[in-house]
């Protein structure tokens, strides 16, 4: 037997569907009165929401696990949730006997059951998958920040041949258009200014509305919603109407998140993307003539099984043609059970961090171009967080950059401000008055 836990800590890795799934449940353990709490150590009850995608995110939970133990040598009551409870299911019990509770994204709602189940001296395991049901077992939403995330689609059906995410979170489902736009109606009332519609491949989502795009077009109707973005979406599925609502949309941001991961049509087939280097350029040409500003941004893999020099110039030329606002890039990791895992010819680790090193190189070089295009715009920013120097507060532009701004401004409040100088990885900006009288006249005192 164990005391019922009265405080609890969510830790969440990896993608924002993770980060959105740990912010509801901590509202439902928050419902349950327990008590959020910022430390571990003063956490009763600690759930890991963990990824699965590459094998330092895995081995990540494992390691922080072993660090809940205290120098008294007890420790809280652990629960494994996310994509590496998804996957080791209760082998991980075995792996590690500090983990009290398995529980699978799909299966969260039933934490407070499991919870009391470990009081009553069990080890509950839960990675069932039924379709959706969760969503309709969390409470409604309430207090949130400005910037809030909604997952409107989840699991993924595209199987490329090094991911997890196809075996971790199940096959693509779309939750109703009734209830995302209640959610975001509530998102909204409790303080959202900024929704960013979430999933594995939204771009598939699909409901009584029609596609995203008109999903986005209707949660566009909400009064006192200023901004609407999306992520992540597969080049398969851009459709032109998806394309058409970016030049149409007001409330769409224009940035575009859309995954590449080479340049080689050979390595393209070998990860089983379906899409070219070319469509995926014309794709990235008619978003442009929708929306001429847009920022693109990407992931991209260097290493896969296979990729040679030749492959990986490919993936230098795509980076170039597209001229990226920004971009994600990793090193392959082989994961247990994916097709790619047992194909010949893996690359070495020096080969793989060779190409990292000059991808990522050229990426900034087209991110510092991006941002030095928007050197001089009047724009809006949202305030997002502290800036380093005092008085100084950070925001994000339409485009997705950090702009640092001197005000005191609170977190969420959208400002006017003039972009005027840029780096690799942020801007500045200064916030935009109506000129004072006398300067204007010229009067001297
Ligand atoms: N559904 C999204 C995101 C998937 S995970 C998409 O299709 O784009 C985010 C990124 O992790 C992927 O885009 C890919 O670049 C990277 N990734 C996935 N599996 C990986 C692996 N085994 N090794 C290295 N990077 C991987
Ligand atoms: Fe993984 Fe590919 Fe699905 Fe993205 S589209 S989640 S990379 S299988
Ligand atoms: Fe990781 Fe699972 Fe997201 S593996 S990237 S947390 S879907």
């Amino acid at each position: 037997m164990t005391d019922s836990p009265k405080t609890f800590r969510v830790k969440s890795f990896g993608c924002q569907m993770n980060a959105y799934d740990g912010e509801r449940m901590a509202e439902l353990l928050g419902a349950q009165g327990l008590t959020p709490v910022a430390d571990n150590e003063d956490a009763d009850l600690v759930v890991l929401n963990t990824c699965h995608i590459r094998e330092k995110a895995a081995e990540k939970a494992y390691s922080d696990i072993g660090r809940l133990k205290r120098e008294d040598g007890s420790r809280p009551m652990i629960a494994l949730a996310g994509c590496v409870a998804q996957a080791e299911g209760a082998e991980a019990k075995a792996r590690s006997q500090m983990i009290d509770i398995v529980v699978g994204p799909q299966a969260y709602h039933r934490l407070p059951e499991m919870v009391a189940d470990v009081s009553a001296g069990k080890r509950p395991v839960d990675t069932d998958m039924p379709a959706l049901s969760k969503f309709g077992a969390l409470p409604a939403r309430r207090k949130v920040g400005a910037s809030a995330f909604l997952t409107v689609q989840e699991g993924c059906d595209k199987f490329c041949t090094y991911c997890v995410v196809p075996y971790t979170r199940g096959a693509e489902i779309s939750r109703p258009f009734a209830d995302i736009e209640t959610e975001a109606r509530s998102l909204v009332e409790g303080g959202a200014r900024e929704i960013t519609l979430l999933g594995q491949n939204v771009n598939a989502w699909e409901g009584t509305c029609g596609g995203l795009d008109g999903l986005i077009r209707a949660i566009a109707r909400i009064d006192g919603l200023e901004r609407i973005r999306y992520t992540t979406s597969h080049p398969a599925d851009m459709s032109d109407a998806l394309i058409a609502a970016h030049g149409e949309v007001e409330k769409l941001m224009p940035y575009l998140h859309l995954p590449v991961q080479s340049g080689s049509d050979r390595i393209l087939k070998a990860m089983n993307r379906s899409h070219s280097a070319e469509s995926y350029l014309r794709t990235i040409e008619k978003v442009r003539a929708a929306r001429p500003d847009i920022a693109i941004s990407g992931d991209f893999i260097v290493g896969f099984p296979g990729e040679s020099e030749e492959d990986f110039t490919q993936t230098l030329s795509i980076i170039d043609a597209v001229g990226y606002a920004s971009a994600y890039s990793f090193k392959y990791s082989a994961r247990p059970g994916t097709p790619a895992a047992v194909m010949g010819d893996q690359i070495s680790r020096e080969i793989m961090e060779e190409r990292l090193a000059k991808l990522q190189e050229r990426i900034i070089k087209h991110q510092l171009a991006f941002n030095r295009s928007k050197v001089g715009i009047d724009t809006q920013i949202m305030i997002d967080r502290k800036g380093r120097a005092a008085g100084q507060m950070v925001g994000k532009s339409p485009w997705l950059q950090s702009v640092h701004v001197e005000t005191d401004a609170p977190i969420g409040a959208m400002l006017d401000v003039t972009l005027t100088s840029a780096g690799p990885n942020s801007l500045g900006g200064a916030l935009r008055t109506a000129p004072a009288l006398s300067s204007v006249e010229g009067v001297a005192a």
